[in-house]
């Protein structure tokens, strides 16, 4: 989507209006660069009883040359009626009027409120197709979106139009590693995709370890769930601005990286098991969130990393029973070869800690317990640190992608370090609080540092990744969730 922000002119073909409550005469501006008759027909849907302005509520006037849409936005919405009302304007288009799109502002509205409206129109603005062949005479254009305000709120929505956009590009991609089906996107794609990613950009260096520099390091929680795979394991190390803050402590993400998780040995049922696909989600985050964070000129130095892994069933799978020496020391009893995503940040976040972060989070499409817990509407969020935790909250709340406060009891670790004949096992005893034991098993693997874990939050998105029907943003498929989140929290 091309955007620039401007004054009152040009309509385009389609001319957005976003309109509170109780509105029967068109603002001032609203009407600019319309003709007489055109401005006679949309006064008259004004004033009729077909538009009201209530929130939700939206009405197409067709006039000669441009299609009208009245949004109503209710009396006094919050920011997430503005970003939901901007993605579902957006969803509501089509691209058979032109895709010259005007977006006006007038009385009422606040600069941010504005910036939030397009924002949800730029998120919107994106579709998984591109394995779908297109009919003839099919409108493949991009978007073109012209946002109009008066002068005093241009220099400032015009900067959010810009960030937004830059968030968004990182979203976007978040989106389509998700999307990817995984004969396409295997271990080895993702960090070709990265490497490429990386090229040309000066404050940027990906490092990619292949299976052999794995077996070097001893990184056995990655290689044991992939090696059943002919797609051999990797993974894939970012770093953004590393020439800055040397010596400073910085964030490092982790993200779990199951380009398709069959189960292995343990294998699922058949049914849905194609979402599988999305279980690399959490490493698409990352990727998403790096590119985010570079596209949007952040200069501080942030790493991440990501372990990448299809788990298969094969005659080189891993099995129950197996005893896993992973990259920390601490050997995994493995109970079930599909609580994978746990053994291979068991080496992510070893990894992490050695960095002396600031802090570590990491991203998992963890466990189905997670999606019992809540749904689709928010991601579990488990941290050793309060205030860590309540900065990831406050960041998603604003971002609209919830992260919720679960509980990381002593009780939980128990359960998890309770082996007879390892350190830790990679299995509750039942399947009670089966999230929550995950995460006690995750904190295995956070380092010390002077006397106290180093400060680390685990974000299960199981239930955020895709599939969320009330989730504006996204029609279908992976949704790019906590780019923004984290985004705003790593420069904020
Ligand atoms: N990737 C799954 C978790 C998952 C399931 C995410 C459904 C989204 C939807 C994970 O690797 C897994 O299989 N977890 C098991 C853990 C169990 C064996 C302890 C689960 O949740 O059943
Ligand atoms: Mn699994
Ligand atoms: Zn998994």
């Amino acid at each position: 989507m091309e955007t620039a922000v401007s004054e009152f002119n040009d309509v385009g073909d389609i001319l957005v209006l976003p309109l509170f409550e109780g509105v029967v005469k068109a603002p001032n501006n609203t009407l600019a660069g319309l003709s007489r008759t055109q401005r006679s027909l949309v006064n008259e849907a004004l004033a009729s009883d077909s538009f009201t302005g209530k929130a939700g509520k939206h009405l197409d006037v067709w006039t000669a040359g441009c299609q009208v849409v009245l949004v109503g936005m209710g009396e006094n919405p919050s920011d997430k009626s503005c970003r939901d009302g901007g993605a579902k304007t957006l969803a509501a288009l089509s691209k058979d009027h032109g895709t010259n799109v005007t977006v006006r502002f007038t009385t009422g509205w606040s600069t941010s409120k504005m910036a939030l409206f397009v924002e949800g129109m730029i998120l919107r603005d994106y579709s998984f197709d591109k394995y779908q062949h297109k009919e003839d005479g099919e409108i493949q254009s991009d978007w073109n979106l012209t946002c109009q305000a008066s002068p005093r709120h241009q220099p400032k929505l015009s900067a959010a139009v810009s960030k937004s956009t830059a968030i968004a590009t990182g979203v976007h991609v978040a989106r389509e590693l998700g999307n990817e089906p995984a004969n396409v996107m295997y271990p080895d794609e993702y960090a070709r995709r990265a490497m490429e990613w990386a090229k040309g950009k000066s404050n940027v260096e990906v490092e990619v370890w292949d299976y052999d520099r794995l077996k070097k390091e001893g990184m056995h929680g990655v290689i044991a769930v992939g090696k059943g795979s002919e797609r051999k394991p990797c993974m894939v190390y970012f770093r953004l601005n590393p020439n800055v803050q040397k010596g400073d402590q910085v964030p490092c993400i982790v993200g779990k990286g199951i380009t398709f998780d069959t189960g292995g040995i343990s294998i699922k049922p058949s049914a849905g098991m194609e979402d599988m696909k999305f279980d690399m989600h959490g490493s698409a985050t990352v990727f998403g969130l790096f590119v985010a964070l570079q596209a949007s000129g952040y200069q501080g130095r942030v790493n991440g990393i990501t372990c990448m892994a299809e788990n298969m069933p094969s005659a080189g799978a891993y099995r129950p029973g197996d005893i896993i020496d992973t990259y920390s020391g601490k050997t995994i009893e493995v109970l079930n070869t599909d609580a994978e995503g746990r053994n291979v940040l068991s080496d992510g976040l070893w990894k992490a800690s050695e960095l002396d972060p600031s802090y570590i989070i990491d991203l998992a499409t963890l466990t189905g317990a997670c999606v019992v817990a809540l749904g689709h509407e928010a991601s579990g969020l488990w941290s050793n640190d309060d205030a860590l935790s309540a900065r990831i909250h406050a960041a998603g709340n604003a971002e609209d992608e919830i992260a919720w406060p679960m509980p990381l009891l002593p009780a939980f670790e128990k359960e998890m370090t309770g082996s007879k004949v390892a350190d830790v096992q990679n299995l509750g005893k039942g399947r009670w609080g089966g999230a929550c034991t995950a995460a006690g098993f995750l904190k295995q693997f956070v380092q010390d540092r002077d006397g106290a874990q180093i400060p680390w939050a685990h974000l299960d998105i199981a239930g955020t990744a895709w599939g969320a029907s009330t989730n504006a943003m996204v029609a279908n498929g992976a949704t790019g969730i906590h780019v923004r989140t984290l985004h705003r929290l790593i420069t904020e």
